[in-house]
């Protein structure tokens, strides 16, 4: 067990990590899982509110069925690269299509950046099928994330994440965030005229519409906070991409396959996305896997007579043509049906809320609670009258409690500037109530030994 910890410390290089800080601690090593738990090298067991640590683990942990189904698959036919076809991708196109009416086309690659970046690169090759390749620019969203590639990190509204890694891809800029609680415009709901959704003409138009190709949005803003949008927010950003001739590109990437209660996001809003991406959930943290899911009219464009010159998509994932991505992705599906998942997450997402709201009233630190399903935001505050972000050491402070005390939560990561505020809670769709009810108690005793010191 030392040799591990010993070896860990010697040659990983660990994700989203100030190492110094292993100068005076062991790194944490997850050893086991089962259900909606984790045991690390020392024997600790914790109940895990992030599903993987970045919403992953959606049908929890030491799931037989789809080991058995990656393996069998795997001595079948592990691997062909995607120009040919394989049994699993055709079976799993299949089953996620009939969850998305009116996509049609799916291209399989391995993460939420790659899937991203293949969405952005059918759209600038849009530009030049048709027309002069002058329609190629993205618009994203302030606090959205898109990924960590250069590409998808020059369309992600997060500014402390993108520092030093400059200077960025041309051809992505930016319009607001949609969070009421920090509301861009000074506004408040109810009183507003959804400026943070209008504000998408105002970039469309500041670009020029005919250089504009598509907007990316996530349907909920995770890692940038929690944030859901209100009901009237995505109708009227249809509205501007139809006006203006811009495709609408749903990064599905966190809440795809049932994290927010229904199979994706962006089917609990009125709205037609044209690109969808997705990876995360969709095999459970099984096998690596993403989906670049688009319509048909888009991969109609695509096709031309074998005599043109090729206007097809000249682009390949190596790992998107491994059979152990669709096969988890299949049995994943199943469970998410068979064990009626959907509704335990509306369940249980309601039930999260009540708890989230009895902290509120508990603790003034807490100054808004958010979310949608099992995917929950606590943002802390110094106090809620200025509304002044707690600083990112407290919520650091936050979440170690909650791992004392055997509780895994997320929280903003270096994300922006004085706005890493926000603890993320994402339990696995299994979360029983017994489960919600521990993970809104830990919390509980965690701020109560844990008071913000001024
Ligand atoms: C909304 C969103 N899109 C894209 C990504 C990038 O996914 P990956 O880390 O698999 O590249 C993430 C990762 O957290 C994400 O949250």
């Amino acid at each position: 067990m030392s040799e591990i910890i010993a070896s860990d410390k010697k040659h990983v290089w660990h994700h989203l990590t100030q190492h110094s800080v292993f100068d005076s601690s062991d790194p944490m090593i997850i050893e086991s899982g089962e259900g909606m738990r984790v045991t690390d090298i020392n024997g600790k067991t914790f109940l895990d509110a992030t599903s993987g640590g970045v919403w992953s683990v959606n049908v929890g942990y030491g799931r037989t069925e789809i080991a058995d189904a990656v393996r069998d698959q795997l001595l079948k036919m592990c691997y062909f690269a995607n120009s040919a076809g394989n049994v699993p991708a055709a079976e799993y196109a299949a089953a996620l299509i009939d969850k998305m009416p009116g996509m049609s086309r799916v291209y399989f690659s391995n993460s939420g950046s790659e899937a991203n970046e293949k969405a952005y690169k059918m759209v600038r090759q849009l530009a030049h099928i048709n027309g002069n390749g002058e329609k190629y620019k993205i618009i994203y969203r302030d606090r959205d994330y898109h990924g960590t590639t250069i590409g998808a990190l020059s369309s992600t509204g997060q500014a402390e994440r993108r520092e030093q890694y400059g200077p960025f891809v041309p051809g992505f800029s930016s319009f607001s965030h949609c969070c009421c609680y920090r509301c861009p415009f000074g506004k408040t709901y109810g009183e507003c005229n959804i400026e943070c959704a209008q504000d998408l003409e105002r970039a469309i138009l500041e670009e020029g519409p005919e250089t504009v190709g598509s907007v990316v949005l996530e349907p909920i803003t995770a890692g940038g906070g929690v944030i859901p949008p209100v009901p009237e927010y995505f109708p009227i950003i249809q509205e501007i991409c139809k006006k203006y001739d811009v495709l609408l590109h749903i990064d599905e990437v966190v809440c795809g396959l049932g994290r927010t209660g229904t199979w994706f996001g962006y089917q609990n809003y009125d709205v037609k996305p044209d690109f969808v991406t997705m990876a995360k959930g969709v095999a459970s943290g099984y096998a690596a896997i993403s989906c670049t899911v688009t319509t048909e009219a888009v991969f109609e464009k695509f096709k031309a007579p074998a005599s043109e010159r090729m206007p097809y998509f000249r682009d390949i994932s190596t790992f998107g043509g491994c059979t152990a991505g669709p096969t988890a992705g299949l049995k994943t599906l199943e469970i998410l049906e068979r064990e009626e998942l959907l509704s335990n997450v509306k369940k249980m997402g309601t039930y999260l809320m009540e708890g989230l709201h009895h902290l509120k009233n508990r603790f003034p630190v807490i100054g808004d609670v958010r979310g949608k399903g099992l995917f929950a935001g606590i943002e802390l505050v110094t106090d809620r009258e200025s509304k002044t972000p707690a600083p990112e050491s407290y919520a650091v402070q936050i979440a170690g409690a909650c791992a004392k005390n055997g509780l895994l939560i997320g929280r903003t990561n270096r994300s922006f500037d004085l706005f890493n505020n926000t603890l993320c809670l994402s339990p696995a769709l299994i979360a029983t109530k017994g489960d919600i009810e521990e993970i809104v108690s830990i919390i509980e005793r965690s701020f109560e030994a844990t008071p913000l010191q001024n």
